[in-house]
């Protein structure tokens, strides 16, 4: 039978800080690697389950700006991980049509890794079942500054004047400006912060918080959020007669 009901609504842009991985294996009394290793499982059940219910694209917050202050043996260990991961998943990844992409300072990794994130990037850049961003060395303050710096250089070379800076030339000089802006942030690990993530990109992004340490977000979690999302009334400042009504709501563009 016919239902009345709108469809489900589905985040074209999921957004997700993966914190918890230490307190994971702290837990079981285990190096904090092995947290890390096992937060690498749960990125690829994540992938499955954004492809499996259609989320066109997907932001994964792997290692901050500010993580690069960690105890050396503790950086050294993601390097080596991230390293095996770019090589071990890629062709895997290309495999199910996700198109991969880094954003964040990359030249503070060293040249191997470099080297493969251009060639996943190069690899994929034609897929477009699910769009993978992967912010590594990423902060939100650090991408304001880089499209600030962008829009200053424009302005001493005569490109532009001051005044034609405004939300949609700095906006579309940060990361993912060619993406929707994400409509669903979630943060596992029990914290209520943003942690210098998408500052700009998440202006008007609902936002979702769980307890559940990340090596253990499975599929219901992932449900869990966005049944919740699904519930929300996203009204953009508007008043809730306005947005019932779809002709007044902003255009839902790219991230400008
Ligand atoms: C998130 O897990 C992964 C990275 C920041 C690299 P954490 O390593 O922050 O785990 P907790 O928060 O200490 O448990
Ligand atoms: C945020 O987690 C960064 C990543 C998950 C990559 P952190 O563990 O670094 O954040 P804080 O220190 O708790 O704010
Ligand atoms: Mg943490």
């Amino acid at each position: 039978m016919a239902s009345d009901a709108p469809p489900a609504r589905v985040p074209r842009h999921l957004a997700i800080i993966m914190d918890g991985n230490g307190r994971w294996a702290e837990r079981r009394r285990r190096p904090r690697v092995i947290g890390h290793r096992a937060g690498a499982r749960a990125v690829n059940q994540c992938i499955d389950f954004c492809i499996e219910h259609g989320i066109g694209a997907l932001t994964l917050f792997a290692f901050s700006s500010e993580n690069w202050g960690r105890p050396e043996e503790e950086v050294g260990a993601l390097m080596k991980l991230f390293l095996n991961a770019l090589a071990s998943e890629v062709e895997e990844l290309h495999r199910r049509g996700v198109r991969v992409r880094f954003i964040g300072e990359r030249e503070r990794f060293g040249d191997a890794i470099r080297a493969r994130m251009e060639h996943a990037e190069t690899l994929t850049r034609g897929n477009a079942t699910l769009h993978l961003s992967i912010a590594a060395s990423y902060g939100g303050r650090w991408d304001i500054v880089n499209a600030a710096r962008g829009l200053a250089a424009d302005v001493a070379a005569g490109r532009i004047r001051p005044e034609d800076i405004d939300e949609r030339s700095l906006g579309m000089r940060t990361a993912l400006a060619d993406l929707p802006p994400p409509d669903l942030f979630i943060r596992t690990g029990g914290d209520l912060r943003i942690s210098n993530f998408l500052l700009w990109q998440l202006a008007y992004t609902e936002l979702w918080f769980t307890e559940t340490l990340w090596p253990d977000v499975d599929a219901a979690t992932l449900r869990q959020a966005l049944a919740d999302y699904a519930m929300r009334e996203r009204r953009f400042g508007l008043t809730g007669a306005q947005v019932s009504t779809p002709s007044s709501m902003p255009p839902s563009g790219t991230n400008e």
